[in-house]
């Protein structure tokens, strides 16, 4: 008990649903999301999309929901106290190498975010043409010092806020500033609907062409949902571990689900009008949202002012995204290798840093050094989300409905009245078989 208490714990829903949000809601969304649909046939990728997060996305969220508030421990601390000596253990470990990947070249994205609000600012007092976006974008990432100098900013950011505590501000603070982001996003569809390639924008997005339904499009969609979810490396494991039990998982899960979905929906829906409207290509890959985003600004009164707001907004759907992707691997030298929390973020932030560094040289100097094909960032963002996130989803997964009491799932689940007894059969029948058969058969598809 004495161990418990000292635990923080999330007092309110609202803290739990700003924390996992903030968690889900990021880059994922924003970025992510539109250019994995626009290289892979738009409106059939996003039909797969929502298969995977229904399908395989909820139960891998129930599963590391229970674990982690059932046992109130993190990662490797949960599996060992649920199974001592099972060689699940190794799926905390998957999750930390896959964080460290992440944290790297999506810090190297926030970097460009960073650009963009600085170059807003000083368009608000200096509003000087635009000129050819791609040919701006292009100069940003082939230019070795302000990406990487960038990336490494937004890192020391990360590694301030980690090593100082100071999450909860920022959580306090994303409570008002995940509403806004929802707002503006909405302002800006209205916007991207009145213009004249709207129509052909919102096809490409809603009317599924089947023929683009291929094996990596389908892993795509998957280690989309992984990835957009957070889950598969434990980290929503570990947030759960600070639920009370008053909190409903399965309730909570369908909201993180839903407004995680809805934004990647809205993002899209601001995108593809203006990819048709301005001539540009869907499959423009990383970069598109880059490319497109100040042509939309442009178009509006007031734009550079709008731009401001959007980027703060994204830079913050970010940070609280980064900051759960660095919590895995601090949360782990510190109870593993028992470092004190200051090292560990340090540890942690600075291999980002060394690996940030190839990831942001990727679109220029690096451009042609390519490993299986892909450029560094293209591999590791490949690696961890397409393969190392679903890898761990299946290990979690199997866990909870294999080696997990099937007691201790019903406590979790029907706590609280969340749902009654057929739904947790369901949802264990998932666990225990769908969501490892889909994610193998998906695997064997794709790799065929
Ligand atoms: N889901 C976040 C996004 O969409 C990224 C992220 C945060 C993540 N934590 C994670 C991805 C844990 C995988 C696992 O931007």
């Amino acid at each position: 008990m004495a161990e418990k208490s000292k635990r923080a714990q999330f007092v309110t829903r609202t803290g739990v649903i700003a924390a996992t949000v903030g968690s889900a809601v990021g880059l994922g969304n924003i970025w992510r999301f539109p250019y994995e649909a626009g290289m892979q046939g738009g409106g059939a990728f996003l039909l797969m999309y929502v298969l995977c997060v229904v399908v395989v996305g909820l139960p891998v969220m129930l599963a590391e929901f229970a674990i982690g508030r059932g046992t109130h421990r993190c990662g490797a601390g949960a599996i060992e106290s649920l199974a001592p000596g099972s060689w699940f253990k190794v799926a905390p470990y998957i999750g930390i190498v896959a964080s460290l990947m992440i944290l790297s070249f999506y810090s190297v994205v926030v970097g460009w975010i960073l650009e963009y609000l600085y170059q807003s600012v000083v368009q608000l007092f200096d509003p000087a043409p635009v000129g050819d976006y791609s040919a701006r974008f292009g100069a940003l990432v082939a230019n070795p010092w302000r990406t990487v100098g960038w990336t490494l900013v937004f890192l020391a950011m990360n590694y301030a806020v980690i090593a100082r505590g100071v999450e909860k501000g920022i959580e306090r603070m994303s409570k008002i500033l995940m509403p806004l982001l929802l707002v503006i996003l909405i302002v800006f569809c209205v916007n991207s609907l009145l213009m004249p390639g709207a129509g052909e924008g919102l096809a490409f997005l809603f009317n599924p062409d089947f023929t683009k339904v291929t094996p990596s499009m389908v892993i795509g969609a998957m280690g989309q949902a992984f990835f957009s979810l957070s889950l598969g490396m434990s980290c929503m494991l570990t947030y759960a571990s600070y639920f009370n039990d008053k909190m409903r998982l399965m309730g909570n899960a369908v909201t993180i689900a839903g407004l995680d979905t809805l934004i990647a929906v809205l993002a899209c829906v601001i995108i593809f009008p203006a990819v048709f409207s301005y001539g540009m290509t869907p499959e423009a890959g990383p970069k598109l949202v880059f490319e497109i985003l100040p042509a939309i600004f442009g178009r509006m009164t007031g734009g550079p002012l709008w731009a401001v707001f959007f980027f703060v907004l994204l830079f913050f759907a970010a940070i609280t995204s980064t900051i759960s992707v660095t919590e895995i691997s601090t949360a782990f030298f510190t109870e593993q290798w028992r470092m004190r929390r200051k090292g560990a973020s340090a540890l942690t932030i600075a291999i980002a840093a060394v690996f940030g560094v190839p990831c942001a040289l990727s679109f220029g100097v690096l451009g042609d050094f390519t490993i299986f094909g892909m450029t560094v960032f293209d591999l590791f963002d490949y690696v961890s989300s397409n393969l190392l996130l679903p890898i761990g989803g299946i290990l979690l997964s199997v866990f909870a409905g294999w080696v997990v009491d099937r007691k201790f799932l019903q406590g979790q689940l029907m706590a609280n009245h969340d749902c009654p007894r057929w739904v947790v059969t369901v949802l264990r029948i998932a666990m225990r078989w769908v969501a490892p058969a889909c994610i193998i058969v998906i695997f064997i598809y794709g790799l065929m």
